[in-house]
């Protein structure tokens, strides 16, 4: 069979990577891809939201199975256009997808679910925000953007003014295009924050194994907001128990309300939670495997990935065999180019990885990084590279990982010196 990924980051090499484990698998393609996946796999140079450019590479190489990585192409439709063609594709309808491209959206589901959730308002102007927030007692809140914003369109705030400034800069058209014109309120809470994925055909639900990334930029959660600064499976912030727990009450209502909403939900619904006092609750709703946890997970799935995601597609998700998973940990620290999450450098020379690569139990998954013409791997993105490591416990996956980073070298290379950490103290 002929497996197209669509995408260029760590998340997507992860999935070409384990695709081409698949005993299914006699080609994997990644469009447009980085430097590792034209090594794991074949690199194409279509980008990602080339719906037709897309579609076209599909039918014409007779693909398959098409795996869409990035949020993007799924709230453009790219599943829409795919199934009209008669062309196979895993992930969402682009009706689907507004569980995470409108938050708006979301909420009123999730309150139609009685799926725990921030309490909140919507607004279908800032203006009305704000009228609201100066009508009541000023207290903590989140400012959210409806639409897609790359993670940026979220403002914690401590007060009143905060939140003011973060709607004011919420009107700027250049930073946040039309993201910002809806906006959501939301109510503040308190806790771990978990990454609980589940592989979905709209009727049958494989979940996944639990997830922590780590968003904000520096070591002991300072810092910007980033994409994803490293992740690691499982966590103990999501014991066996609160995970079926999650399953029920929260992941399967949402399916349910999906296919109520008369948008039937295909795809991996990964649910961003946070461990309150009063139990988990959803911050919000991706509709797409997460970047950095993919890496983690694939590196811990024993069962062949191109068979779940076919029987995803095939709607027989309850007639495969239960996921076979590594019970090993495995933690994956991003080494990002100097000034990321602001502006970066391209094209520096990435020296360490041959040698990063004997680390036992170890694999560089690659993000931002390009091939140039005499065949030297470079920087081209933030976040460069996922260093993926397998360990008898968290804290020796994290040493082999470290061990890798330590190998590796370019000008500016950083990472986070604390991934994993907050799973070491449930050990005492
Ligand atoms: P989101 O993109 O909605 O997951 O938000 C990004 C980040 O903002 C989350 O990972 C949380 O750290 C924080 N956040 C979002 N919503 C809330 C909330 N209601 N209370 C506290 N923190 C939040
Ligand atoms: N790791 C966060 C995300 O994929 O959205």
């Amino acid at each position: 069979m002929k497996f197209l990924v669509v995408g260029s980051g760590g998340r997507e090499h992860a999935l070409a990577w384990k695709l081409r484990q698949s005993p299914l698998a006699d080609r994997v393609f990644v469009a447009p891809g980085n430097a590792g996946t034209a090594i794991d796999a074949e690199n194409v140079p279509i980008q990602a939201d080339d719906l037709a450019g897309l579609v076209r590479f599909a039918k014409q190489e007779k693909i398959d199975l098409t795996v869409v990585g990035p949020e993007a192409p799924l709230a453009a439709g790219i599943v829409d256009l795919f199934t009209e063609e008669g062309l196979k594709i895993f992930g969402p309808t682009k009706a689907a997808a507004e569980l995470e491209s409108s938050k708006i959206f979301c909420k009123h589901l999730l309150r139609s679910a009685a799926v725990p959730t921030a309490e909140f308002h919507t607004f279908a102007s800032r203006q009305e925000a704000v009228q609201f927030l100066t009508a009541r007692e000023d207290e903590p809140v989140v400012v959210k953007a409806d639409g897609l914003a790359a993670g940026k369109g979220v403002f914690v705030c401590e007060n009143r003014q905060q939140a003011l400034q973060a709607l004011d800069r919420l009107g700027n058209e250049l930073e946040f295009g039309t993201a910002g014109q809806r906006v959501v309120l939301e109510e503040r809470l308190h806790g771990e924050e978990a990454s609980v994925l589940a592989i979905t055909d709209g009727r049958t639900l494989v979940t996944l194994p639990p997830a922590q990334d780590h968003k904000p930029a520096y070591d002991g959660d300072r810092g910007p907001n980033t994409g994803g600064m490293g992740a690691y499976s499982p966590t103990p912030v999501v014991p066996t128990d609160m995970l079926h727990w999650i399953e029920e009450h929260i992941l399967v209502p949402t399916v349910h309300a999906m296919h109520r909403a008369g948008r039937p939900f295909r795809g991996v619904l990964y649910a961003g939670l946070i461990i309150t006092r009063q139990g988990p609750k959803v911050l919000e709703y991706n509709v797409r495997f997460g970047d950095p946890e993919c890496q983690p997970l694939m590196m811990r799935l024993q069962s062949d990935l191109a068979e779940v995601l076919l029987a995803a597609v095939e709607g027989r998700l309850d007639r495969i065999e239960p996921l076979r998973w590594d019970p090993r940990p495995a933690v994956c620290v991003v080494m990002a180019s100097a000034g990321y999450p602001g502006a970066y450098k391209k094209g520096f020379p990435i020296r360490g990885l041959d040698e990063a690569a004997n680390v036992p139990n170890t694999k560089i998954f690659h993000a931002g990084t390009a091939l140039t013409p005499e065949g030297q791997i470079v920087t081209a993105g933030g976040r460069v590279l996922g260093v993926t490591a397998l360990g008898d416990s968290v804290a020796q996956a994290k040493l082999y990982a470290y061990q890798a980073v330590k190998c590796i070298r370019w000008d500016g290379a950083w990472c986070r010196k604390d991934i994993a950490d907050k799973a070491l103290p449930f050990r005492l």
